[in-house]
């Protein structure tokens, strides 16, 4: 149920803007306060009078409206809802929220608002698959807006294709999910590590990894939706800071430590960051130089091993969280080097992932992952990794929420 739940409703401008009248119905059915923003060019397909009748509100769609601004204004509306749904979403709204474009009235509340963003895109299955309109998907993904759909079917010009957008029910379903879960972590407090490290060889130079930071991240931010005071420990990344949530920027694997240890104590910490396992033993305060002579022995590096800060967390004692969970990345028989892993760290979940190149893991946008916890193996379907995050955020609420 949605009662008391607030809405707000954009609908841009594409055929399937004639299903989110029945969206709007069938959300007010729940018991949700429906308040809806129309496009111009969505107003060609939905009359704002039938969108009002069926909201019971006042409909908005011009930014320079006077008589909107003086009632309530598009600041408000921009904040006074607890979820903001575009349905449809069109390649253009798509493009514009991608580029924080703010030309009229939807586009500058999607700007505005500081609330949850959740959008069922519909387009033609070739402007849904044109790399302008993925990576602009991608874009909004990695801010933390959730995305519904589009799914495979017949399109309005006949075609069939990926395009249609989600049946008002299961929009109606994902919402529903969606306010299911935020508190649930209420009053918990999570640590996140994520990304690389990187280990100095001198001021100039590094040994690293090609880890993004991707998924450790959109669980620092899963775990932040659904209400846990989150600390993300992250080395350096390209990543987007989660929204709502608490970041310690480190470098090496001993800073990370040190961070992490200060964060305790914390319910749930999550390993994801692929930590070197070994730095530099003696790093240089000056730049290593070359002689410049032909036949120069190259430098040897003496490489010492860094803390486990999986297995340190795991040892920590009465300090030690209630839940710890570690990544397995793995290029081979994934699932046994993770069960092995799992014992080897003292960590009670494990989630294992192919990391071969072949997988495309590390920098892609999904994962394929087996969570592994003292009971047996759980091979999830491929996801994308904010949905890998949504789904363990699920389950550690689920944990934490069973007696000790
Ligand atoms: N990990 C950690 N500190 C380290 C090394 C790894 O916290 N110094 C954590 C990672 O965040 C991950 C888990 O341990 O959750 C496993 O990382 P992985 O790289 O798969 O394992 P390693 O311990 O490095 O083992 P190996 O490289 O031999 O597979």
């Amino acid at each position: 149920m949605l009662s008391g739940r607030r809405i707000l409703l954009i609908i841009s401008g594409g055929i399937a803007a004639y299903k989110s009248l029945d969206l709007i119905r069938r959300l007010r059915e729940r018991g949700g306060a429906v308040r809806c923003i129309v496009t111009k060019a969505g107003a060609e397909f939905v009359t704002p009078l039938a969108v009002a009748t069926l909201s019971r509100d006042k409909v908005f769609g011009d930014l320079f409206s006077l008589t909107d601004e003086s009632e309530i204004g598009h600041i408000r509306l921009a904040r006074d809802a607890d979820l903001v749904v575009v349905a449809p979403a069109t390649a253009d709204l798509i493009a514009r929220m991608a580029l924080g474009l703010a030309s009229d009235l939807a586009s500058t509340v999607l700007l505005a608002t500081d609330r949850p963003i959740l959008i069922a895109p519909a387009m033609n299955y070739v402007m849904w698959a044109h790399p302008a309109t993925q990576a602009n998907v991608k874009t909004l993904a990695g801010r933390g807006v959730r995305m519904l759909g589009p799914v495979q079917g017949e399109l309005a010009e006949g075609e069939t294709g990926m395009g249609r957008m989600s049946e008002p029910l299961d929009i109606v379903a994902a919402i529903e999910a969606f306010f299911s879960g935020t508190g649930r972590l209420k009053g918990r407090r999570a640590l996140v590590t994520s990304g690389p490290t990187h280990e100095p060889i001198d001021p100039v130079r590094y040994i690293a990894n090609r880890s993004s930071g991707r998924q450790g991240h959109a669980i620092a931010a899963a775990l932040a939706a659904l209400g846990a005071d989150t600390m993300l420990v992250t080395g350096p990344t390209v990543q987007l800071d989660p929204a709502g949530v608490e970041i310690k920027r480190i470098e090496t694997a001993e800073q990370m430590l040190g961070a992490c240890r200060d964060a305790l104590p914390v319910d749930v910490a999550v390993c994801a960051a692929a930590v070197a396992d070994w730095r530099v033993a003696d790093p240089r305060n000056q730049k290593i130089k070359k002689n410049g002579k032909p036949g120069d022995a190259a430098p040897i590096l003496r490489l010492a091993e860094n803390p486990d800060i999986l297995a340190s967390l795991s040892a920590a004692g009465k300090l030690r969280p209630r839940l710890v969970i570690g990544f397995a990345a793995e290029t081979e028989d994934v699932v046994a080097h993770a069960v092995a892993k799992r014992k080897k760290k003292g960590c009670d979940w494990i989630l294992a992932n192919d990391v071969s190149v072949a997988a495309g893991t590390f920098g892609g946008d999904d994962n394929a992952v087996h969570l592994i916890d003292g009971k047996g193996v759980d091979s999830w379907p491929r996801l994308t990794k904010d949905e890998v995050a949504r789904r363990l955020a699920a389950r550690i609420a689920d944990y934490l929420a069973a007696p000790a």
